[in-house]
Protein backbone atom coordinates (compact mmCIF):
# COMPACT_ATOMS: atom_id res chain seq x y z
CA UNK A 1 0.00 0.00 0.00
CA UNK A 2 1.37 3.25 -0.55
CA UNK A 3 0.05 6.96 0.73
CA UNK A 4 1.60 9.22 -2.06
CA UNK A 5 2.73 7.43 -5.44
CA UNK A 6 3.69 9.42 -9.03
CA UNK A 7 3.95 7.11 -11.87
CA UNK A 8 5.59 9.51 -14.85
CA UNK A 9 4.62 12.62 -13.58
CA UNK A 10 6.26 15.28 -15.76
CA UNK A 11 5.32 19.30 -15.23
CA UNK A 12 5.83 21.48 -17.89
CA UNK A 13 6.05 25.65 -17.75
CA UNK A 14 5.39 27.50 -20.42
CA UNK A 15 8.24 30.05 -19.96
CA UNK A 16 6.99 33.75 -21.44
CA UNK A 17 9.79 36.36 -22.68
CA UNK A 18 8.36 38.96 -22.13
CA UNK A 19 4.91 39.47 -20.33
CA UNK A 20 3.37 40.92 -23.52
CA UNK A 21 4.24 37.68 -25.08
CA UNK A 22 1.63 36.09 -23.07
CA UNK A 23 -1.11 38.62 -24.41
CA UNK A 24 -0.13 38.35 -28.01
CA UNK A 25 -0.69 34.10 -27.46
CA UNK A 26 -3.84 34.64 -25.89
CA UNK A 27 -4.73 37.22 -29.15
CA UNK A 28 -3.98 34.19 -31.73
CA UNK A 29 -6.72 31.90 -29.30
CA UNK A 30 -3.27 30.15 -28.63
CA UNK A 31 -3.16 28.93 -32.23
CA UNK A 32 0.42 30.10 -32.32
CA UNK A 33 2.81 29.75 -29.66
CA UNK A 34 4.87 32.50 -27.93
CA UNK A 35 6.39 30.78 -25.44
CA UNK A 36 8.95 28.21 -24.75
CA UNK A 37 8.47 25.22 -22.58
CA UNK A 38 10.27 23.95 -19.19
CA UNK A 39 10.19 20.68 -17.36
CA UNK A 40 10.46 21.02 -13.94
CA UNK A 41 9.70 17.45 -13.57
CA UNK A 42 10.70 14.61 -15.93
CA UNK A 43 8.76 11.55 -15.43
CA UNK A 44 9.34 11.22 -11.55
CA UNK A 45 7.85 7.53 -10.08
CA UNK A 46 7.27 8.00 -6.04
CA UNK A 47 6.17 5.16 -4.03
CA UNK A 48 5.48 6.66 -0.76
CA UNK A 49 4.32 4.02 2.47
CA UNK A 50 1.80 5.23 5.04
CA UNK A 51 3.70 6.42 8.34
CA UNK A 52 6.81 7.37 6.66
CA UNK A 53 8.93 10.50 6.57
CA UNK A 54 10.28 11.57 3.45
CA UNK A 55 12.81 14.14 2.86
CA UNK A 56 13.47 15.83 -0.59
CA UNK A 57 16.39 17.50 -1.23
CA UNK A 58 18.27 19.21 -4.43
CA UNK A 59 19.59 22.34 -5.92
CA UNK A 60 17.56 25.31 -5.96
CA UNK A 61 15.22 25.20 -8.93
CA UNK A 62 15.52 20.95 -9.01
CA UNK A 63 11.61 20.77 -8.72
CA UNK A 64 11.17 19.95 -4.90
CA UNK A 65 8.34 22.69 -4.66
CA UNK A 66 7.06 21.70 -8.07
CA UNK A 67 6.53 18.43 -6.41
CA UNK A 68 4.57 19.87 -3.04
CA UNK A 69 2.24 21.59 -5.44
CA UNK A 70 1.57 18.73 -7.47
CA UNK A 71 1.27 16.23 -4.44
CA UNK A 72 -1.14 19.00 -2.83
CA UNK A 73 -2.94 19.65 -6.12
CA UNK A 74 -2.41 22.83 -6.39
CA UNK A 75 -0.85 21.90 -9.39
CA UNK A 76 -2.05 19.48 -12.26
CA UNK A 77 0.97 17.26 -13.73
CA UNK A 78 1.36 17.64 -17.33
CA UNK A 79 2.08 13.99 -17.67
CA UNK A 80 1.31 11.10 -15.40
CA UNK A 81 -0.38 10.31 -12.46
CA UNK A 82 -0.68 11.44 -8.91
CA UNK A 83 -2.40 9.68 -6.37
CA UNK A 84 -2.91 10.71 -2.41
CA UNK A 85 -4.39 8.67 -0.13
CA UNK A 86 -6.26 10.42 2.87
CA UNK A 87 -6.12 14.18 4.45
CA UNK A 88 -3.31 16.47 3.44
CA UNK A 89 -1.93 19.39 4.92
CA UNK A 90 0.26 21.13 2.78
CA UNK A 91 2.76 24.02 4.55
CA UNK A 92 4.14 25.44 0.97
CA UNK A 93 5.48 28.73 -0.12
CA UNK A 94 3.99 31.71 0.63
CA UNK A 95 -0.01 32.38 0.27
CA UNK A 96 -1.10 28.66 -0.06
CA UNK A 97 -4.98 28.97 0.95
CA UNK A 98 -5.41 32.34 2.60
CA UNK A 99 -7.70 35.06 1.49
CA UNK A 100 -5.58 38.05 2.69
CA UNK A 101 -9.12 40.39 3.00
CA UNK A 102 -10.11 38.31 5.86
CA UNK A 103 -9.21 37.82 9.51
CA UNK A 104 -6.83 35.58 10.85
CA UNK A 105 -9.70 34.12 12.71
CA UNK A 106 -11.98 34.09 9.73
CA UNK A 107 -9.22 32.18 7.36
CA UNK A 108 -8.66 29.61 10.48
CA UNK A 109 -12.37 28.56 9.61
CA UNK A 110 -12.02 28.95 5.94
CA UNK A 111 -8.41 26.70 5.78
CA UNK A 112 -9.65 23.94 8.35
CA UNK A 113 -13.25 23.62 6.75
CA UNK A 114 -11.71 23.31 3.30
CA UNK A 115 -9.29 20.58 5.44
CA UNK A 116 -12.64 18.65 6.34
CA UNK A 117 -13.24 20.06 10.10
CA UNK A 118 -16.49 21.21 11.47
CA UNK A 119 -16.71 24.43 13.09
CA UNK A 120 -17.63 22.78 16.77
CA UNK A 121 -13.88 21.04 16.04
CA UNK A 122 -12.06 24.09 15.09
CA UNK A 123 -13.74 25.99 18.35
CA UNK A 124 -12.43 23.29 20.26
CA UNK A 125 -8.94 23.57 18.37
CA UNK A 126 -8.98 27.12 18.24
CA UNK A 127 -6.85 28.20 21.67
CA UNK A 128 -4.23 25.36 20.64
CA UNK A 129 -4.15 27.13 16.98
CA UNK A 130 -3.60 30.71 18.86
CA UNK A 131 -1.48 29.49 20.85
CA UNK A 132 0.67 27.76 18.23
CA UNK A 133 0.65 30.85 15.81
CA UNK A 134 1.13 33.06 18.62
CA UNK A 135 0.21 35.98 16.62
CA UNK A 136 -1.68 38.17 19.38
CA UNK A 137 -4.05 40.74 18.71
CA UNK A 138 -3.55 40.04 14.52
CA UNK A 139 -5.50 36.95 14.62
CA UNK A 140 -8.54 39.56 14.41
CA UNK A 141 -6.83 41.37 11.82
CA UNK A 142 -6.84 40.60 8.08
CA UNK A 143 -4.42 38.46 6.96
CA UNK A 144 -3.72 40.73 4.41
CA UNK A 145 -1.66 43.07 6.91
CA UNK A 146 0.80 40.26 8.39
CA UNK A 147 4.26 39.56 8.11
CA UNK A 148 5.12 36.58 6.30
CA UNK A 149 6.57 35.38 9.70
CA UNK A 150 3.48 35.49 11.12
CA UNK A 151 1.47 34.04 7.68
CA UNK A 152 3.52 31.07 8.11
CA UNK A 153 2.62 30.88 11.83
CA UNK A 154 -1.13 30.49 11.09
CA UNK A 155 -0.52 28.76 8.44
CA UNK A 156 1.44 25.59 9.83
CA UNK A 157 -0.50 25.99 13.20
CA UNK A 158 -3.95 25.21 11.19
CA UNK A 159 -2.17 22.79 9.30
CA UNK A 160 -0.92 20.91 11.93
CA UNK A 161 -3.76 20.93 13.67
CA UNK A 162 -6.62 19.47 11.41
CA UNK A 163 -5.04 16.30 11.81
CA UNK A 164 -3.71 15.28 8.54
CA UNK A 165 -3.12 11.98 7.10
CA UNK A 166 -0.26 13.53 5.12
CA UNK A 167 1.39 16.34 6.02
CA UNK A 168 3.67 18.50 3.25
CA UNK A 169 6.38 20.91 4.75
CA UNK A 170 8.62 22.94 2.04
CA UNK A 171 10.98 24.54 3.25
CA UNK A 172 9.09 27.01 5.57
CA UNK A 173 10.50 26.58 8.87
CA UNK A 174 12.98 29.29 7.87
CA UNK A 175 10.54 31.56 7.85
CA UNK A 176 10.23 31.60 11.63
CA UNK A 177 12.23 32.27 14.54
CA UNK A 178 14.00 30.29 16.98
CA UNK A 179 11.67 29.55 19.35
CA UNK A 180 8.49 28.85 16.48
CA UNK A 181 11.28 26.09 14.83
CA UNK A 182 11.40 24.00 17.60
CA UNK A 183 7.60 24.16 18.57
CA UNK A 184 7.24 23.16 14.56
CA UNK A 185 9.77 20.45 14.63
CA UNK A 186 8.24 19.21 17.99
CA UNK A 187 5.04 18.89 16.68
CA UNK A 188 6.05 17.12 13.28
CA UNK A 189 7.81 15.06 15.23
CA UNK A 190 4.17 13.95 17.35
CA UNK A 191 2.98 13.51 13.85
CA UNK A 192 5.57 11.44 12.85
CA UNK A 193 5.09 9.13 16.13
CA UNK A 194 1.09 8.74 15.69
CA UNK A 195 1.94 7.62 12.07
CA UNK A 196 1.64 10.10 9.98
CA UNK A 197 2.88 10.44 5.75
CA UNK A 198 5.21 13.23 5.95
CA UNK A 199 6.81 14.92 3.23
CA UNK A 200 9.74 17.32 3.85
CA UNK A 201 11.67 19.78 1.57
CA UNK A 202 15.06 20.72 3.54
CA UNK A 203 17.86 22.66 2.83
CA UNK A 204 18.92 21.25 6.60
CA UNK A 205 20.85 18.36 5.71
CA UNK A 206 21.35 17.35 9.32
CA UNK A 207 17.64 17.91 9.98
CA UNK A 208 16.73 15.87 6.65
CA UNK A 209 19.48 12.75 8.09
CA UNK A 210 17.51 12.92 12.06
CA UNK A 211 13.99 13.20 11.02
CA UNK A 212 13.51 11.38 7.55
CA UNK A 213 13.57 7.57 7.06
CA UNK A 214 13.86 7.83 3.37
CA UNK A 215 15.05 10.30 1.13
CA UNK A 216 14.75 11.29 -2.48
CA UNK A 217 17.74 13.65 -4.78
CA UNK A 218 16.07 15.84 -7.60
CA UNK A 219 18.04 17.05 -9.88
CA UNK A 220 16.92 19.25 -12.85
CA UNK A 221 13.70 17.76 -12.28
CA UNK A 222 14.31 14.01 -12.19
CA UNK A 223 14.75 11.76 -9.29
CA UNK A 224 18.41 10.24 -9.69
CA UNK A 225 19.05 8.90 -6.00
CA UNK A 226 16.36 7.69 -3.23
CA UNK A 227 16.95 5.57 -0.16
CA UNK A 228 18.35 5.47 3.22
CA UNK A 229 18.69 9.65 3.76
CA UNK A 230 22.31 9.19 5.19
CA UNK A 231 23.84 8.09 1.89
CA UNK A 232 21.53 10.01 -0.34
CA UNK A 233 22.62 13.40 1.73
CA UNK A 234 26.02 12.35 0.82
CA UNK A 235 25.45 11.57 -2.86
CA UNK A 236 23.83 15.38 -2.86
CA UNK A 237 27.12 16.85 -1.31
CA UNK A 238 29.53 14.49 -3.77
CA UNK A 239 27.95 16.31 -7.09
CA UNK A 240 27.42 19.78 -5.14
CA UNK A 241 31.31 19.45 -4.28
CA UNK A 242 32.59 18.42 -7.90
CA UNK A 243 29.72 21.70 -9.31
CA UNK A 244 31.29 24.01 -6.82
CA UNK A 245 34.74 22.51 -8.15
CA UNK A 246 34.07 22.97 -11.96
CA UNK A 247 32.49 26.68 -11.16
CA UNK A 248 35.59 28.26 -9.36
CA UNK A 249 39.15 28.51 -9.79
CA UNK A 250 40.24 27.98 -6.15
CA UNK A 251 42.29 30.69 -4.68
CA UNK A 252 44.54 30.21 -1.37
CA UNK A 253 43.30 31.47 1.69
CA UNK A 254 46.50 33.82 3.48
CA UNK A 255 45.94 32.62 7.07
CA UNK A 256 48.01 34.35 9.86
CA UNK A 257 49.10 31.69 11.37
CA UNK A 258 51.78 28.59 10.72
CA UNK A 259 51.03 25.37 12.37
CA UNK A 260 53.05 23.90 15.17
CA UNK A 261 55.54 21.44 13.85
CA UNK A 262 56.22 18.99 16.04
CA UNK A 263 58.81 16.01 15.48
CA UNK A 264 57.36 13.54 17.49
CA UNK A 265 54.45 12.71 15.14
CA UNK A 266 54.54 9.71 13.14
CA UNK A 267 52.69 8.37 9.98
CA UNK A 268 49.62 6.28 10.68
CA UNK A 269 48.55 4.01 8.00
CA UNK A 270 45.76 2.14 9.09
CA UNK A 271 41.96 3.10 8.18
CA UNK A 272 40.16 0.62 10.73
CA UNK A 273 36.93 0.97 8.71
CA UNK A 274 35.00 2.45 5.58
CA UNK A 275 31.72 3.26 4.67
CA UNK A 276 31.92 5.53 1.99
CA UNK A 277 34.75 7.14 0.06
CA UNK A 278 34.78 10.10 -2.60
CA UNK A 279 36.85 13.38 -3.63
CA UNK A 280 39.68 14.31 -6.00
CA UNK A 281 41.88 11.78 -5.58
CA UNK A 282 44.62 14.17 -5.11
CA UNK A 283 45.10 12.94 -2.04
CA UNK A 284 44.31 10.26 0.30
CA UNK A 285 43.85 9.63 3.66
CA UNK A 286 46.31 6.59 4.45
CA UNK A 287 45.31 6.86 7.99
CA UNK A 288 43.26 7.60 11.23
CA UNK A 289 43.90 6.87 14.61
CA UNK A 290 43.06 8.06 18.24
CA UNK A 291 45.40 7.93 20.74
CA UNK A 292 45.65 8.78 24.82
CA UNK A 293 48.04 11.48 25.78
CA UNK A 294 50.95 8.63 26.29
CA UNK A 295 50.19 8.02 22.88
CA UNK A 296 48.26 4.36 23.52
CA UNK A 297 46.00 3.65 20.64
CA UNK A 298 42.05 4.30 22.55
CA UNK A 299 39.04 2.14 21.11
CA UNK A 300 37.48 3.57 24.23
CA UNK A 301 37.60 6.51 25.74
CA UNK A 302 35.71 8.59 28.77
CA UNK A 303 34.35 12.31 29.48
CA UNK A 304 37.21 14.30 29.94
CA UNK A 305 40.36 12.19 28.46
CA UNK A 306 42.75 13.79 26.80
CA UNK A 307 42.51 12.05 23.77
CA UNK A 308 44.64 12.63 20.31
CA UNK A 309 43.36 12.18 16.58
CA UNK A 310 45.79 11.54 14.32
CA UNK A 311 45.21 11.28 10.40
CA UNK A 312 48.07 11.20 7.75
CA UNK A 313 47.42 12.38 4.25
CA UNK A 314 49.10 10.92 1.37
CA UNK A 315 49.85 13.39 -1.76
CA UNK A 316 49.24 12.28 -5.27
CA UNK A 317 49.29 15.58 -6.51
CA UNK A 318 51.07 18.99 -6.10
CA UNK A 319 48.05 20.99 -3.04
CA UNK A 320 49.25 24.33 -2.90
CA UNK A 321 46.86 24.89 0.42
CA UNK A 322 46.14 21.19 2.05
CA UNK A 323 43.50 21.24 4.73
CA UNK A 324 43.09 17.93 6.71
CA UNK A 325 40.29 17.55 9.31
CA UNK A 326 37.70 15.44 10.73
CA UNK A 327 33.88 15.03 11.62
CA UNK A 328 32.47 13.38 14.60
CA UNK A 329 29.17 11.85 14.69
CA UNK A 330 27.00 9.77 16.79
CA UNK A 331 25.39 6.48 16.20
CA UNK A 332 22.53 8.30 14.19
CA UNK A 333 25.17 9.86 12.09
CA UNK A 334 24.47 12.88 13.87
CA UNK A 335 27.18 15.02 13.69
CA UNK A 336 28.26 16.45 16.42
CA UNK A 337 31.40 18.68 15.71
CA UNK A 338 33.70 19.00 12.97
CA UNK A 339 37.11 20.73 12.98
CA UNK A 340 40.00 20.91 10.35
CA UNK A 341 43.50 22.79 10.11
CA UNK A 342 42.09 25.31 9.02
CA UNK A 343 39.62 26.37 11.18
CA UNK A 344 42.08 26.17 13.87
CA UNK A 345 44.13 28.76 12.20
CA UNK A 346 46.70 26.03 11.44
CA UNK A 347 48.50 26.74 7.86
CA UNK A 348 49.99 23.53 6.52
CA UNK A 349 52.47 23.72 3.69
CA UNK A 350 52.11 23.13 0.02
CA UNK A 351 52.14 19.72 -0.78
CA UNK A 352 54.05 17.46 -3.12
CA UNK A 353 53.30 14.21 -5.03
CA UNK A 354 54.06 11.08 -2.85
CA UNK A 355 54.29 13.60 0.54
CA UNK A 356 53.22 12.27 3.99
CA UNK A 357 51.56 14.78 6.36
CA UNK A 358 50.16 13.76 9.31
CA UNK A 359 48.47 16.38 12.07
CA UNK A 360 47.50 15.51 15.87
CA UNK A 361 44.23 17.35 16.78
CA UNK A 362 44.10 16.84 20.71
CA UNK A 363 41.45 17.44 22.59
CA UNK A 364 39.88 17.28 25.46
CA UNK A 365 36.79 14.70 25.35
CA UNK A 366 33.17 17.03 26.50
CA UNK A 367 30.90 15.30 28.52
CA UNK A 368 28.67 13.59 25.41
CA UNK A 369 26.05 11.22 26.12
CA UNK A 370 27.49 7.76 26.43
CA UNK A 371 27.45 5.48 23.62
CA UNK A 372 29.39 5.03 20.24
CA UNK A 373 31.12 7.39 18.12
CA UNK A 374 32.57 7.93 14.74
CA UNK A 375 35.02 10.14 13.19
CA UNK A 376 35.39 10.63 9.62
CA UNK A 377 38.71 12.07 8.57
CA UNK A 378 38.93 14.42 5.46
CA UNK A 379 41.78 16.19 3.08
CA UNK A 380 41.40 18.77 0.81
CA UNK A 381 42.21 21.77 -0.82
CA UNK A 382 41.47 25.54 -0.34
CA UNK A 383 40.55 26.76 2.39
CA UNK A 384 37.33 26.72 5.52
CA UNK A 385 35.18 29.12 2.55
CA UNK A 386 35.92 27.38 -0.01
CA UNK A 387 37.81 23.96 -1.08
CA UNK A 388 37.67 21.32 -3.22
CA UNK A 389 37.29 17.27 -1.32
CA UNK A 390 40.51 15.55 -2.15
CA UNK A 391 39.36 12.45 -0.40
CA UNK A 392 36.83 11.86 2.76
CA UNK A 393 36.50 8.30 4.41
CA UNK A 394 33.00 8.09 5.99
CA UNK A 395 33.13 6.46 9.70
CA UNK A 396 36.60 5.33 9.40
CA UNK A 397 36.66 5.32 13.09
CA UNK A 398 34.53 4.04 15.88
CA UNK A 399 35.22 4.88 19.60
CA UNK A 400 33.31 4.30 22.42
CA UNK A 401 32.37 6.75 24.97
CA UNK A 402 31.93 4.81 28.39
CA UNK A 403 29.41 5.23 30.54
CA UNK A 404 31.07 7.32 33.75
CA UNK A 405 27.95 9.72 34.29
CA UNK A 406 24.32 10.20 33.74
CA UNK A 407 23.58 12.81 29.99
CA UNK A 408 20.15 13.58 29.35
CA UNK A 409 20.06 14.66 26.15
CA UNK A 410 23.89 14.97 23.48
CA UNK A 411 25.51 16.17 26.44
CA UNK A 412 25.76 17.59 29.47
CA UNK A 413 25.66 21.18 30.16
CA UNK A 414 28.36 22.76 32.36
CA UNK A 415 25.67 24.34 34.86
CA UNK A 416 25.66 25.62 38.06
CA UNK A 417 22.55 25.76 39.89
CA UNK A 418 21.52 27.39 42.70
CA UNK A 419 17.84 27.72 44.68
CA UNK A 420 15.73 30.26 47.46
CA UNK A 421 12.34 29.37 49.03
CA UNK A 422 10.63 32.41 48.84
N1 LIG B 1 5.17 29.06 -12.50
C1 LIG B 1 6.35 28.80 -13.09
N2 LIG B 1 6.56 29.17 -14.36
C2 LIG B 1 7.74 28.90 -14.98
N3 LIG B 1 8.78 28.24 -14.40
C3 LIG B 1 8.60 27.86 -13.12
C4 LIG B 1 7.40 28.11 -12.39
N4 LIG B 1 7.53 27.60 -11.14
C5 LIG B 1 8.77 27.06 -11.11
N5 LIG B 1 9.41 27.21 -12.28
C6 LIG B 1 10.76 26.72 -12.60
O1 LIG B 1 10.77 25.32 -12.38
C7 LIG B 1 12.00 24.91 -11.80
C8 LIG B 1 11.74 24.18 -10.50
O2 LIG B 1 11.22 25.10 -9.58
P1 LIG B 1 10.87 24.68 -8.07
O3 LIG B 1 9.97 23.51 -8.10
O4 LIG B 1 10.40 25.90 -7.39
O5 LIG B 1 12.30 24.24 -7.55
P2 LIG B 1 12.88 24.13 -6.05
O6 LIG B 1 11.74 24.19 -5.11
O7 LIG B 1 13.59 22.82 -6.05
O8 LIG B 1 13.83 25.26 -5.88
C9 LIG B 1 12.82 26.18 -11.63
O9 LIG B 1 13.72 26.28 -12.68
C10 LIG B 1 11.80 27.28 -11.68
O10 LIG B 1 12.36 28.46 -12.21
MG1 LIG C 1 11.33 25.51 -3.58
Amino acid sequence: MTAISLEHVSKKYPIYRKPSDKLLELLTLKTRSFHDEFWALKDVNLHIEPGSTVGIIGANGSGKSTLLQLVAGILRPTLGVISVQGKVAALLELGAGFNPNFTGRENVYMNASIMGMQKAEVDERFSEIEWFASIGEFMDQPVKTYSSGMFMRLAFAVAINVDPEVLLVDEVLAVGDIVFQHRCMHRITQLRRAGKTILFVSHDLQAVIRFCDRTVLLDHGSVIEEGEPYAVVQKYLEIFFERERRRKHLTGDDLPYIGRIDPSITVVNTIPHMDRRFGNGKARIHGILVLDGQHRVLNQIRADDTVIVRITARFEELVEHPIIGFTLRDHLHVEISSTNTSYEKMKLPPAHPADFMTVDFRMRVPPMRPGSYSISPAVASGNIWEHDICDWVDNAYILTLLDTELVYGMWKLDVEASYRVT
